[in-house]
């Protein structure tokens, strides 16, 4: 049974991504939700609340989902620790694609993993985690965009 790992940053955990790790769930027997720290951004959450936040949000939905967090190292040596078939992504627009592409021809040139695209539910076509956190500085509500314990984290 194929194992697959849904790397990102969350920060925070949207329903987009929701949406994703609830679709890979679908095609593959474990999906691993995995917080990866990504030294060029400065995240509004600890790796540890993601992952808290990340698994309680998941405990409601059907699938089998192991959530992690990856502090350091390549990407592709977590995989290969948990015997994974395939990485998944989201992606929304071209410039995801623009952004992703690179990534998953590394990562294959690097362990030969592949990554499967899963194109993003046009409903959360223009939810990001950054307009999500911007949206909630200015006092907006972020109630449709994100599961209600991340949105009662960044309220707080
Ligand atoms: O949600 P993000 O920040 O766009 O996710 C990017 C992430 C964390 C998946 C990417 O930066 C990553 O895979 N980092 C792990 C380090 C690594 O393996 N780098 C080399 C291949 S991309």
């Amino acid at each position: 049974m194929a194992i697959a790992v849904y790397p990102g940053s969350f920060d925070p955990f949207t329903l987009g991504h929701l949406d994703i790790a609830i679709r890979a769930a679908k095609m593959f027997s474990t999906v691993h939700v995995v917080v990866v720290h990504n030294p060029s951004k400065k995240p509004r959450f600890s790796a540890s609340q993601r992952v808290q936040m990340i698994t309680e949000v998941l405990s409601k939905e059907k699938g089998n989902f192991v959530v992690n967090s990856f502090e350091s190292g390549l990407l592709v040596d977590y995989c290969k620790t948990v015997n994974a078939d395939a990485l998944v992504k989201g992606v929304r627009t071209n410039v995801d694609l623009d952004y992703e592409l690179p990534m998953a021809q590394v990562n294959r040139d690097l362990s030969g993993i592949e990554t499967v695209f899963i194109p993003a539910d046009p409903i959360h076509g223009f939810v990001s985690s950054t307009l999500v956190k911007q949206v909630a500085d200015l006092g907006g509500d972020i109630s449709k965009y994100v599961p209600q314990i991340v949105a009662e984290g960044l309220r707080k």
